[in-house]
């Protein structure tokens, strides 16, 4: 299967939009196509809607921005795409008809996906040129912020149709889920409809409403199905012998049941209690705002789960360690050893680093020279494992020099150079530029310590990650030192 540099998309409402912001945010190019002309507004709209909340999920630099394009035509998007994603509504004999249509328009090698909630695969391609490319891919909404995609095969899907996809869908920081059997529903929508048929026949029957149903959940079982699933934590709730005895104890109930397995009648009353207490849940808040608020704290919880390393925080872990390595590798695949200061990084000005005076507040330089060093380190061995052995340098003196302004979204770049280097010392010069026209904004003067984490030590840099130092070190000796090297706080003397 070939590279993926463009996505297509079919059909851009809530699903086709989402998939739009997360592949243009990790530098994905799409094609959109949506029968309704209105619907390049729309989309543009929500991809801008999506982009706050997005900037925030990861400090590690990002590649440039991917370009949209929108089109009515179908045929023009599947002749650009490298990759399709059909996003239209959710009925089958529609489905089946745009899947072949866009079959027909694209080369072979071109995986067309479905984001089908609950329709098999089998179905799905039955009409297509080439079906072993077809798989379903079923995201979440906000897909631009849940990592989850369920991938399934139908009975003329090539697997390596699957693994081609779940390389793309990781590469924008998605958890592909490879759901092995073709049941209606795929493994997620079953749980979650079990769950919202229990609701809806407690509504009916008078039994809760649905804020105090929806309290059930976010303050209890919710909080724990972020880090771990049902049946984990079921295990924990066993006590000492874990699900055994969870099951010893409670499995008599699953006999009664509890609960009901036939929806109840969508009756008007029944709509009415839903629609009128889910109204009085969002308080007179408009579905933008809501949507915003769950956007904060989707970012926050990621951002907490990635510090214990589970679920969703893995999956931001993992895309991390990705773009730093992309990173140290250089924009364009600039070689790590070079004559040149080394390009470290290559990132914009993210809305919430603007400070009261409409420019980058103090602490993101600090931030950015600090991510320049991360890439630094990773295109020189040190990663996981290496700190792993309790190695690592810690910055002990840094020098920030400010010289002119860096405004919301514009792109900017670090160039990193080594004044020095001995057996425990590694002296950087940073430069902070515009990337429009090079504009000098800021330098930063460093001095790392090689530590020995366990001990809290001063300790020699290690035999291969020196030697890949001392070759930086040495091809940067040529270049001339920085004026403001050396630089003391206060005015310059001549
Ligand atoms: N909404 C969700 O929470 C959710 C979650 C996961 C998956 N899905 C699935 O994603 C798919 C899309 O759902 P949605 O909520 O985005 O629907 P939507 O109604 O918001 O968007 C569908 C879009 O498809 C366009 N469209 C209709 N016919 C078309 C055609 N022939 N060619 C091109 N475009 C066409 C429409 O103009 C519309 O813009 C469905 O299969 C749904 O089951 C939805």
């Amino acid at each position: 299967m070939r590279a993926v540099r463009t996505l297509g998309l079919l059909g851009t409402g809530v699903i086709g939009a989402g998939w739009a912001a997360r592949a243009l945010h990790f530098g994905i190019d799409v094609v959109a196509a949506d029968v309704k002309p209105e619907m390049e507004a729309w989309l543009r709209d929500a991809i801008a809607n999506a982009e706050p909340a997005l900037a925030r999920l990861t400090l590690a630099p990002l590649p440039p921005k991917g370009v949209l394009s929108f089109t009515t035509s179908p045929a023009e998007m599947a002749a650009r795409a490298d990759f399709i994603q059909e996003n239209v509504p959710e009925q089958l004999e529609l489905k089946q008809k745009v899947l072949a249509e866009i079959s027909r328009h694209a080369a072979p090698d071109v995986i067309i996906a479905s984001s089908t909630s609950g329709l098999t695969p089998t179905d799905l391609q039955r009409d297509l040129r080439a079906p072993g490319r077809f798989c379903v891919a079923h995201p979440f909404n906000p897909v631009y912020l849940l990592p989850l995609v369920e991938l399934v095969g139908g009975q003329q899907t090539a697997p390596q149709t699957i693994a081609a996809a779940q390389e793309f869908f990781r590469y924008i920081g998605m958890h592909p889920l490879h759901v092995r059997h073709e049941v209606p529903g795929h493994l997620t929508d079953r749980l979650q409809e079990a769950l919202w048929r229990e609701i809806l026949h407690m509504i009916n029957d008078g039994v809760a409403t649905t804020g105090e149903l929806d309290e059930s959940i976010v303050y209890g079982p919710g909080l724990r199905w972020a880090g771990m699933g049902t049946n984990l934590i079921y295990h924990l709730a066993g006590g000492e012998s874990g699900m055994r005895h969870m099951l010893a104890q409670f499995g008599p109930c699953l006999k009664w049941p509890w609960t009901r397995l036939e929806a109840p009648e969508l009756t008007a009353t029944l709509i009415d209690r839903m629609v009128e207490g889910t109204q009085a849940q969002a308080a007179g808040r408009s579905i933008r705002e809501l949507e915003r608020l769950r956007d904060d704290y989707l970012v926050a919880i990621q951002q907490v789960l990635r510090q214990f390393d589970v679920g969703a925080g893995s999956t931001l872990r993992a895309l991390e360690q990705r773009l730093y390595v992309d990173a140290g590798r250089g924009v364009g695949g600039q070689p790590a050893v070079d004559a040149q200061p080394l390009r470290t990084l290559s990132t914009h000005v993210r809305p919430e680093w603007i400070d009261y005076n409409g420019h980058m507040t103090d602490s993101r330089y600090v931030q950015a020279f600090g991510d320049a060093m991360d890439a630094l380190y990773r295109s020189v061995g040190i990663d996981e494992g290496y700190r792993a052995r309790s190695r690592m340098f810690y910055t002990v003196e840094s020098h920030v020099v400010h010289k002119a302004e860096a405004h919301c979204n514009e792109p900017i770049e670090v160039t990193t150079q080594i004044l020095s280097l001995d057996e425990k010392r590694l002296h950087v010069f940073h430069r902070l530029l515009r990337t429009s026209d090079s504009a000098l904004l800021a330098t930063a003067e460093q001095m790392h310590l090689h530590v020995d984490t366990a001990q809290s030590k001063a300790a020699p840099i290690d035999g291969e990650v020196r030697s890949r130092l001392e070759r930086l070190a040495g091809s940067h000796a040529s270049l001339p030192k920085p004026v403001d090297a050396g630089r003391h706080v206060g005015p310059r003397v001549q």
